[in-house]
This record gives structure tokens, C-alpha cells and sequence, in this order.
């Protein structure tokens, strides 16, 4: 059954046990509001470790002041049926105090340069430092083998990785692919901010990133048109696209002559929704 702990000394109890018997540890950080994605992640994990430990945490530190904190779904009841019927052994769920007992302002944070500023950093500026800190923190209570972490969210895997390897923290940190409603959708959280004629038309994010991704993969190189072009899709489907960029996979940066290994990213309002979503495109 699962175990509720909120204090970090009492995860540290609870960890340190298995961790004497030499028992892998794998850790899902979220923020709730718990949908199939996150299912996939705990599922993964646990055919990684012995034991697998969520955390939820609507971490203050990652949203801007004009964000949705406040607003952001918080339904705990829920959550906890899921990871029951998941077979989780432990949820943490620490109070905001537990996690910046000296106040947001004055913690200690971490920051990734290079990697922190573009694409979803430019217009959510802190946003990926917040997300940096809050992960080492995590990271550090919890001191488990492995993390999981969805591809869904790509620059911020990218961020984790290059934190826990610049850190030196002594952790695996895998990506889980994106899980996607029949439609294309990628689950989030937010999608539940969409109104029914928003719903709708959401299928567009993932249909311009593949007809983006079948261009490169056919062979076109003109990559500052593909990118005008799916701008271009989202906004005659009624959104306010941020950007929708074609970059190198493995350094988020603009594709040289030789990268082989690119990613299509963009991130899209309506309403009062902020969408992102990417694929992959592998140039023959
Ligand atoms: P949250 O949005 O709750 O997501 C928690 C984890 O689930 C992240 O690793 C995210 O990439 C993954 N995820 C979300 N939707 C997914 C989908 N459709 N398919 C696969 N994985 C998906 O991301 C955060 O929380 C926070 O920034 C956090 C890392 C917890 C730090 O506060």
C-alpha cells in the first residue's frame, strides 16, 4: 500500500533502509494531476528498481509571477488512487516550507547555461532555473539510482541531464517517450484549461511538428522555412505559437551541416493554455 510521507527526514528513514539492503531506488518528481504520461514514467521505473518513489510537489520557485500557480490542477485524491493502483510505495509530498525553509528568494539554485535562456527560457525567463533547483533538491532527499523524466518536456530533460552531470550527482537520468491522446495530443496536465473548441483543434501542435518532421526525413534542408511554415499552420489554426524551432537533438542548438539527429520543439497558447510539445527527426 502506499505510504503518504510530507517530511523530508521521514523519506530519508524510509530510503536509507532499502539503500543499507542494497535495493535500487528509481524516483518520478511531478507536480500531480496525475494522467497516463506520468503513468508511463512509474511504470518504466519500476521495471528499473526495486522500489519507486513519486514525489508531488506544484513547485513556486519555476512558475513567472503572471504564471499559473495559483491555478495550477491540484487534485490529490485522485493522484493517490493512481499511484495505488500503480503499486507505488511512496509518495512524497512535501509543504513548500519543507522545500525552501529560508523563502524562494534566498535558496541556493542552480543554473545551466547555454541551455536555460532558449526556446521555452526565453519566454519563461527563471522558469528552468526554478525547475533545476527544485530537481537537485529532489534529487539530493531522495538520493535514488534512477530518475525519470518525460521526453514530452524535452529542453528540460536536456537541462536535468546537463545538471546531474556538471553536479556530479551519481544518478542515471532516463527519458520516457511522450505518451499522446488518439488524436495526437500530447497529455499535459493543462490541457485541462482548454475549452471544448480549443480541444479541438490541439491535434494541429502535433500535426505540424510531423509534417515538419516527414519534410526533413524526405530530405528538405531549408530549415528557417519549415520553421516560418509551421508557425505559420498554428496561427491560421487560431493559436499564438512562442516559437517553433528545428534544432540539433543532442545540443538544442541550430543544426550544423552534419547533424543527423534533430528535434522539432514548439510552444503555443490558446486560451489560457501554454502547449509544447516536440518529435524527432532523423536526417538519412
Ligand atoms: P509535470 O509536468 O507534473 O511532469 C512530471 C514528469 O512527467 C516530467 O518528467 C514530464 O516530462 C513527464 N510528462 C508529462 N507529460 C508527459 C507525457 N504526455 N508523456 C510522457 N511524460 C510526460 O515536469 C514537471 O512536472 C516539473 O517541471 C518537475 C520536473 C516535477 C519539477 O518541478
Amino acid at each position: 500500500t502506499l505510504d503518504v510521507v510530507a517530511r523530508p527526514h521521514e523519506l530519508r528513514e524510509r530510503v536509507s533502509q532499502w539503500r543499507r539492503k542494497g535495493e535500487r531506488i528509481a524516483f518520478v518528481p511531478t507536480m500531480g494531476n496525475l494522467h497516463a504520461g506520468h503513468g508511463s514514467l512509474v511504470s518504466r521505473a519500476s521495471e528499473l528498481a526495486e522500489h519507486v518513489i513519486v514525489s508531488i510537489f506544484v513547485n513556486p520557485l519555476q512558475f513567472g509571477p503572471n504564471e499559473d500557480f495559483a491555478a495550477y490542477p491540484r487534485t490529490p485524491e485522485d493522484d493517490r488512487q493512481l499511484l495505488q493502483s500503480l503499486n507505488v510505495e511512496v509518495l512524497f509530498a512535501p509543504e513548500v516550507d519543507d522545500i525552501y525553509p529560508r523563502g524562494q528568494e534566498a535558496t541556493a539554485r542552480v543554473h545551466v547555461p547555454g541551455l536555460e535562456d532558449i526556446l521555452c527560457g526565453a519566454f519563461r525567463p527563471g522558469h528552468f532555473m526554478g525547475v533545476a533547483t527544485v530537481v537537485t533538491k529532489l534529487l539530493n532527499l531522495v538520493q535514488p539510482d534512477v530518475a525519470l523524466f518525460g521526453e514530452k518536456d524535452f529542453q528540460q530533460l536536456m537541462i536535468i541531464r546537463r545538471a546531474a552531470v556538471d553536479l556530479c550527482m551519481p544518478i542515471d537520468i532516463v527519458g520516457v517517450q511522450t505518451t499522446r491522446e488518439k488524436d495526437g495530443l500530447a497529455m499535459s496536465s493543462r490541457n485541462r484549461y482548454l475549452l471544448p473548441e480549443q480541444r479541438a483543434v490541439a491535434p494541429q501542435i502535433f500535426a505540424a511538428l510531423e509534417s515538419a518532421r516527414v519534410a526533413i526525413e524526405s530530405g528538405a534542408t531549408d530549415y528557417p522555412s519549415l520553421e516560418r511554415a509551421g508557425a505559420e499552420a498554428l496561427q491560421k489554426a487560431g493559436f499564438r505559437p512562442d516559437y517553433f524551432a528545428i534544432r540539433d537533438a543532442n545540443t538544442l542548438q541550430l543544426p550544423e551541416a552534419g547533424s543527423s539527429d534533430l528535434v522539432v520543439l514548439t510552444a503555443a497558447r490558446i486560451g489560457r493554455a501554454r502547449l509544447i510539445d516536440n518529435v524527432r527527426a532523423k536526417k538519412k
